[in-house]
């Protein structure tokens, strides 16, 4: 099943797509304003995707295809993840980040939140989807806001890097609020 955007489409991530990932999450650009946790061999990110449960309400993950050039098909340029979803409050967390960055600044990450939003309201049935963002880091707070997501708090320094302190956004976006 794919979930069609104007112009990305989501798809289930498969073990193929490990090489890509590790590539990303090796790019110091890429991973500026992310966690990036422990270094990672390219054999455990494979592993990581062969043994990952199937995609279910509670954890979501998808690849991000745009179309490749010269009109050759599809290529993945990044990944969106909706986690922690429970009918019970409604809500799910999302994660977005496109590694390929020739792809970036056209447009791309504002569809694939737009698409895998609405798929958070409308197959999921869920009432908001939450995330939080580095308050320095202008190129997502412009996505999540061109879609709909407001501001709700400031968590004060929880991240760091090149030695300073920063602070992040928690934001929201509500069903009905979707641009
Ligand atoms: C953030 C991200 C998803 C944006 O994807 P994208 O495809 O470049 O997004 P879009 O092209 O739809 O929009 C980006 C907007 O930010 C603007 N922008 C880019 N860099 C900017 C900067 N340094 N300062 C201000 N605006 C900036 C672009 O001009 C564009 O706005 P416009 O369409 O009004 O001109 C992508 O850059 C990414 O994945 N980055 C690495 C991981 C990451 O930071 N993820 C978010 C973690 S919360």
């Amino acid at each position: 099943m794919f979930v069609l955007g104007e112009r990305v489409r989501l798809r289930a991530m498969e073990p193929a797509d490990a090489e890509a990932l590790w590539r990303w999450n090796h790019d110091p650009e890429v991973m500026r304003w992310m966690d990036a946790g422990y270094a990672q061999t390219l054999a455990r990110v494979r592993t990581w995707l062969e043994g990952r449960e199937r995609n279910a309400y509670g954890d979501v993950l998808f690849g991000v295809d745009a179309p490749a050039e010269p009109a050759a098909g599809w290529r993945l340029i990044g990944l969106v993840r909706l986690s922690g979803a429970e009918p019970e409050t409604g809500c799910a967390e999302l994660d977005v980040y496109l590694g390929e960055k020739d792809f970036w600044g056209k447009g791309f990450g504002t569809d694939a939140v737009r698409t895998v939003c609405r798929y958070a309201f409308e197959a999921m049935r869920l009432h908001k989807v939450t995330l939080t963002v580095v308050t320095e880091n202008a190129a997502a707070l412009q996505v999540y806001r061109r879609v709909g997501f407001v501001e709700e708090g400031r968590l004060r320094e929880v991240f760091r890097r090149e030695g300073r302190w920063l602070d992040k956004y928690t934001m929201g976006l509500l069903e009905g609020e979707l641009k």
